[in-house]
């Protein structure tokens, strides 16, 4: 795991504030960034100084102390759910925050810990299941080659409140001596593979080679690939699963080539209220960062630009989804609930 911590509360209920590592200045500078009121939250969610589903969640019901330390949770609540749209576990963190009785800072920030630690055993679970799917690929993959995994965006412990999602099982494998070759998607426009995957797997020791979004079929095609594993930003009842923009292009991919494709996320990514994928709202971001990204332009001034954060993968593209509770295998509506409860 890396060693900077990404979300904490500081402080007692009624005066702290939550410190988060500013994931935006990575991997140059680790800085912290303290969030003292609900705006200063919505707008560090929204420029993804915190971000990946799970961590978007356990931030927002720290921010729903924040509102109540000035008696207005209730304007706090609505306030950051408008901060992003599609990862559900900000929706899913609010509406959990809105059950808690008394609504005190006290007892607020009791259940925000709660979920915060929660997510963090969600992950280990979700890495204890998919490890077999790992180890079966290494049994599969004539030794002594190392098991190569490919991963697009962060879904690592950066993005949850504890060893990630599609990280947990190589953090897992790897404490367990199992030889991993992983391979990280740049992702643009952002590049948090590059800025954040390749830095923490690389803090742990893991090994993870770096590529650009465009190389990944190449990699596959050169037979590098035993399993992609990502996370996901919405699960629909069906399976269909949004994540980072690329994701889709890499499943159809991975199924050309016979390689299966994991999803790993935790119950509090799925929105059991849609019936598939067509109806998770997707997030669309600036113009800005992909014309002048980093602050340098790349492209010419007043081109059009359309730029999706996110995309769905249809279920049927889906090998297995790796959940806390088990493994939705085959992906359909049916595994799915028997799965969930
Ligand atoms: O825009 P981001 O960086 O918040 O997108 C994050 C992702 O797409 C992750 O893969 C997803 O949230 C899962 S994080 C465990």
């Amino acid at each position: 795991m890396p060693s900077p911590r990404n979300i904490e509360w500081i402080g007692p209920a009624a005066t702290g504030h939550l410190r988060l590592l500013d994931q935006t200045r990575l991997p140059n500078e680790v800085v912290y960034l303290d969030c003292r009121d609900v705006a200063a939250l919505w707008s560090a969610i929204r420029r993804l100084v915190v971000r990946g589903a799970p961590a978007i969640g356990v931030a927002a019901a720290y921010g729903c102390v924040l509102g109540a330390q000035r008696n207005e949770f209730d304007r706090a609540a609505d306030y950051l759910a408008t901060s992003r749209p599609t990862a559900v576990n900000l929706f899913w963190a609010i509406d959990r925050m809105r059950r808690v009785q008394p609504c005190t800072p006290q007892a607020l920030l009791d259940e925000a810990v709660k979920i915060h630690e929660e997510d963090a055993a969600m992950c280990v679970a979700i890495g204890k299941h998919a490890l077999p799917l790992l180890q079966r690929r290494a049994g599969a993959s004539p030794a002594p080659r190392p098991i190569g995994v490919l991963t697009h965006c962060n879904a690592g412990a950066l993005a949850t409140g504890g060893i990630g999602t599609a990280t947990a099982p190589m953090y897992l494998a790897h404490e367990q001596g199992v030889r991993l070759a992983v391979f990280a998607d740049e992702t643009r426009p952002l590049l948090q593979g590059a800025r954040l995957t390749a830095f923490e797997l690389q803090a742990a020791g893991i090994d993870v080679t770096l590529i650009c979004d465009n190389m990944a079929g190449q990699v596959l095609r050169e037979g590098r690939i035993d399993l992609v594993i990502t996370g996901a930003d919405r699960i629909a009842a069906n399976g269909d699963a949004a994540n980072k923009i690329g994701t889709y292009a890499l499943a159809v991919v991975a199924k050309h080539h016979g390689v299966p494709f994991y999803v790993a996320a935790p119950s509090s990514t799925f929105d059991m209220a849609i019936p598939e994928g067509s109806h998770i709202p997707i997030e669309q971001r600036a113009a800005e960062e992909i014309t002048e990204g980093f602050g340098t332009r790349t492209a010419p001034q007043g081109v059009k630009t359309y730029s999706p954060a996110f995309d769905v993968t249809p279920h049927g593209l889906i090998t297995a989804i790796i959940t806390e509770k088990g493994v939705i295998q085959p992906v359909d509506a049916a595994r799915v609930k028997a799965v969930l409860g």
